[in-house]
């Protein structure tokens, strides 16, 4: 792969804004200095690349996790509110990042992002069964042990519609956390209507491996670690190569 398009692809600019990087001798292969932003070589982009002395860490992909504030929609593009979008710098908007999956509007918390398509789709099949965990208020009598059992042996709502086996925790008399492996429509919402309760508050703390970071302030955003990506791949059967 070309120099210019590693460096565009490891974040550190548009293609014209690394170009000018490797033209004004800012970057080095190896301890070289490279001036020729179509410089190409086998796996160059497993070299040691450096701008201004630092290293550029290549990943062909990027991943985001934002705690998400209410009043937003899940979506690049709305008529009528703001989306998520608008919280995401530009540059990984214009290399495709997109969100995993929805939040409702008034739902808080983790959502992920991704570039990788193939990733994205895995997480959200259901083939794929990947938990996702909420924590919930709500309104309502409180929660009993059978409401326990009937989440963990798969509600029924109609003859036509049914969720698959869930696991409730009471925490206190308004307050539980839910872990689904669906993500159907309003789902939390629509289980507890269907048990007599209405979600008051909605905030999303897991998807499968990947935990909210506590230090994420709402509405603020931060790229996953090593650590977490793997974690994520793996989940799913990919290495992040494929
Ligand atoms: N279930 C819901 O009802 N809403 C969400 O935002 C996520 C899960």
């Amino acid at each position: 792969m070309r120099l210019d398009k590693i460096l565009a692809q490891s974040g550190l600019g548009s293609r014209s804004e690394v170009r000018q990087f490797i033209r004004s001798g800012q970057i080095t292969i190896n301890g070289l200095t490279v001036r020729d932003p179509g410089y190409s070589e086998e796996n160059l982009e497993q070299q040691t690349i450096c701008l201004a002395g630092n290293p550029v860490l290549y990943h062909r992909h990027k991943h985001l996790m934002m705690n998400k504030p209410a009043g937003l929609i899940t979506a690049h593009q709305d008529n009528r509110h703001e989306t998520i979008m608008s919280l995401v710098p530009e540059i990984w908007i214009n290399r495709g990042i997109s969100p995993v999956g929805r939040l409702d509007r008034d739902t808080t918390g983790l959502l992920l992002l991704t570039t990788d398509g193939v990733l994205n789709h895995r997480l959200t099949s259901p083939r794929w069964e990947i938990w996702k965990t909420y924590q919930i208020v709500f309104s309502g009598e409180p929660l009993q042990e059978c409401d326990v059992t009937r989440f963990k042996t798969g509600l029924t709502l109609s003859p036509a519609e049914q969720f698959r086996p869930a696991r409730l925790t009471i925490i206190d008399n308004q307050s539980a956390e839910l872990s689904i492996k669906e993500g159907k429509f309003h789902q939390v919402k629509r289980m507890f209507r269907a048990i007599n309760r209405t979600v008051i508050q909605l905030h999303r703390i897991r998807i499968g491996p990947l935990k909210l970071d506590d230090s994420l302030e709402e509405g603020q955003i931060r790229e996953l670690d090593d650590s977490e990506i793997s974690a994520l791949y793996e989940q799913v059967q990919l290495t992040g190569q494929d």
